[in-house]
């Protein structure tokens, strides 16, 4: 296993704000419970919970997110001060950072899914849930990584593939490394967030799309349907074309891809 301390991290983190307040943890039940709690006490933006393992993980949806040793699995805290209709800006922005911090370190070639996921080779290596509270005043963002999480110990493949970047480069990777790049990455589409607006973050999501131009399934709370995914609207929302032509706009709920349109 390699060396994932909190000195190492702290040691190596070159961000203005993201990240320095960094606190480590060798298990913890979910890194978004103890940031959520620390928000709502106001700790400030910029916050990072790691931990080496998460006894119950969260996904989104409700689900379950298995976070053995091995993996990366963080939350930061934000006070991005957007209206509660552009919080999802705030995933998407992540999703951008967390594929060109996997390319970055790794060389692997990564692509966004809607709303969150990263994917490797078409399976997913990073989910992120982001959770929000007092009104939006803050947001966490919990990033899990599949880094060096061996096979054995990924989830079940349940609806769509599942890999670790282990796995996808044919050995472990520096997760020191990749904590230092995604941070960085974070700062600064978050930065770019703030200070242009949701254009620069729109435009590098839909280059690293792998659900734009695709037939996609949508599974909503109450309902199921199929279009063609054709792009994201000015707050991160997903434009489906039906078949009779009219457009659905998704803003919560999974997406399967389907096929290309
Ligand atoms: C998904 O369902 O794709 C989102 C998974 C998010 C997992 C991360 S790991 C760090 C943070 N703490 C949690 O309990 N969940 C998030």
């Amino acid at each position: 296993m390699d060396e994932y301390t909190s000195e190492r991290l702290a040691g190596a983190l070159d961000t203005r704000r993201i990240g320095r307040r960094l606190r480590w943890y060798r298990t913890l039940p979910s890194t978004n419970d103890v940031a959520m709690r620390l928000a709502d006490l106001g700790e400030p933006e910029g916050v990072v919970i790691v931990a080496e393992e998460q006894t119950a993980g969260r996904g989104r949806l409700g689900r379950a997110w298995a976070s053995p040793r091995g993996g990366v699995w963080l939350s930061v805290i934000l006070r991005p001060g957007l209206a509660v209709s552009q919080v999802p800006l705030v995933g998407l922005a992540t999703a951008v950072a967390a594929a060109r911090a996997i390319g970055e370190s790794t060389g692997l070639a990564a692509r966004v899914k809607w709303p969150n996921d990263v994917l490797v080779r078409g399976a997913k290596v990073v989910g992120i849930l982001s959770e929000t509270g007092s009104g939006a005043a803050w947001v966490v963002l919990g990033v899990g990584i599949n880094a060096n999480v061996p096979r054995v110990l990924l989830p079940k493949e349940t609806g769509y593939p599942v890999t670790s970047l282990a796995e996808c480069s044919g050995g472990p990777v520096d997760r020191v490394g990749l904590v230092r790049t995604l941070l960085c990455e974070i700062e600064k589409a978050y930065d770019a967030l703030q200070d242009e607006g949701a254009g620069p973050v729109l435009t590098a999501w839909r280059e690293l799309s792998e659900t734009i131009g695709r037939v996609v399934r949508v599974h909503g709370a109450t309902r199921e349907f199929e279009g063609l995914a054709t792009d994201v609207d000015a707050d991160g929302a997903l434009l489906v074309r039906l078949p009779d032509g009219r457009v659905e706009r998704v803003v919560a709920g999974e997406v399967t891809v389907r096929g290309r349109g």
